[in-house]
């Protein structure tokens, strides 16, 4: 544990570009980035309601946040060239796999054509040490085998979410072939994960959230697709894998830039049902009823991620199980509608999974 408090401190006094930084992921990323003493960045779309956790968080007091369209080069670029950032990560995206269906257009400007825009604002900013580009587990061509996906596995997308995310990656690739070779002291990664889970994520169309607003309604929890099986794991487990990855890369950029995946141990692979019920248990009541998924949009059976590169070159391995994970989770959205501060939450769960900061 004290290896990841002292890996981490490479981030004190750093400026940290952050894309997405209002949605779920960015908000932990932003505040335990602020934490660890880095000056933090955030560039992104505002929230969309005052239920996001950048909102209840009041993470616009701790960070400098920048209201932006990663679609938009020279407002993007405009900040990149003012704040000069030593690591960006990137995490700005159409995130949804069921809103890509709805308005595919949307979905592969902002996830391919605004990375690409990321892509030429890292470019042009030679303070730049250490970039990590946030695509998905589901950038992999799924074949719905047993097997987990190696970062050498056939990218590949059904719905228009993976094909975009698949997208970026290939773009991703081509300019680091064609341009960031030659940037001897850059370190440059994507990273996949995927079913991240905790407490504040309130997107429509996930899982987590849905059965939160299910249960906060007294409601029964509708699920669609209860035998679909996933790898589920706490927010805070990749986040730490891409800031590891960020420090290392930033030293020994040859070493350790490539494509990286993080997941976690196969004993968190339930199937959604399983999810449910643990979840129901922990909060203490609810009911579950299973609806007819005749209607409903293509959804991937299985994808599972093969992670020995990160366990083996990184060092890095998920901390905690499903069950702790689970309870985790739970304990946040319990505490905040028991009227705890969210804040507080937040940062006992980060101090708790790192061992102290
Ligand atoms: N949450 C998961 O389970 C999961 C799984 C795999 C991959 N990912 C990837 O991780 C990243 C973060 O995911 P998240 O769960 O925090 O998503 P989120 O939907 O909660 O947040 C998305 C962020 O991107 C920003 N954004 C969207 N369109 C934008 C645009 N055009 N210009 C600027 N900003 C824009 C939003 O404002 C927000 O800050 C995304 O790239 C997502 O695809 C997430």
């Amino acid at each position: 544990m004290d290896d990841m408090v002292a890996e981490l401190g490479a981030f004190k006094g750093k400026r940290v570009l952050v894309t997405g930084d209002t949605g779920f992921k960015g908000s932990w990323l932003s505040l335990w980035l602020h934490l660890l003493g880095a000056d933090v960045m955030g560039y992104a779309l505002p929230p969309e309601d005052e239920e996001q956790l950048f909102v209840i968080l009041n993470l616009d007091q701790v960070i400098t946040h920048v209201d932006g369209d990663i679609r938009n080069l020279e407002k993007m670029s405009q900040v990149f060239q003012e704040f000069q950032p030593e690591f960006v990560f990137h995490l700005a995206a159409q995130s949804l796999v069921r809103r890509s269906y709805e308005d595919p257009k949307l979905t592969t400007d902002t996830n391919i054509g605004g990375s690409v825009n990321v892509l030429e604002a890292v470019r042009a900013t030679p303070s730049i040490r250490s970039l990590i580009f946030v695509t998905s587990d589901k950038c992999y061509r799924n074949n719905e085998w047993i097997w987990g996906y190696r970062e050498n596995d056939a990218l590949g997308g059904h719905d228009p979410y993976s094909a975009s995310k698949a997208a970026a990656e290939i773009i991703f690739s081509s300019y680091v072939d064609s341009f960031f070779y030659q940037r001897r002291n850059l370190g440059i990664s994507s990273v996949r994960a995927g079913n991240v889970i905790g407490g504040g994520d309130r997107a429509t169309d996930r899982i987590v959230p849905d059965i939160i607003r299910a249960l906060e309604a007294d409601q029964p929890i509708v699920l669609r697709n209860p035998g679909a099986r996933r790898p589920w794991q706490h927010v805070l487990e990749p986040l730490y894998g891409y800031m590891l990855l960020a420090v290392k890369q930033y030293r020994e950029p040859e070493k350790y830039s490539g494509s990286w995946n993080f997941g976690p141990r196969i004993e968190s692979i339930r199937t959604v049902e399983e999810l449910t019920r643990e979840m129901l248990g922990c909060w203490g009541k609810g009911s579950i009823k299973i609806a007819s998924a005749s209607n409903a949009p293509h959804e991937a059976g299985l994808l599972n991620l093969n992670c020995d590169k990160a366990n083996q070159v990184l060092e890095w391995w998920p901390r905690w199980d499903f069950t702790n994970t689970i309870a985790r989770t739970v304990e946040w959205y319990k505490g905040v509608a028991d009227g705890l501060s969210a804040e507080h939450l937040i940062k006992r769960q980060i101090q708790e999974f790192s061992g102290g900061m």
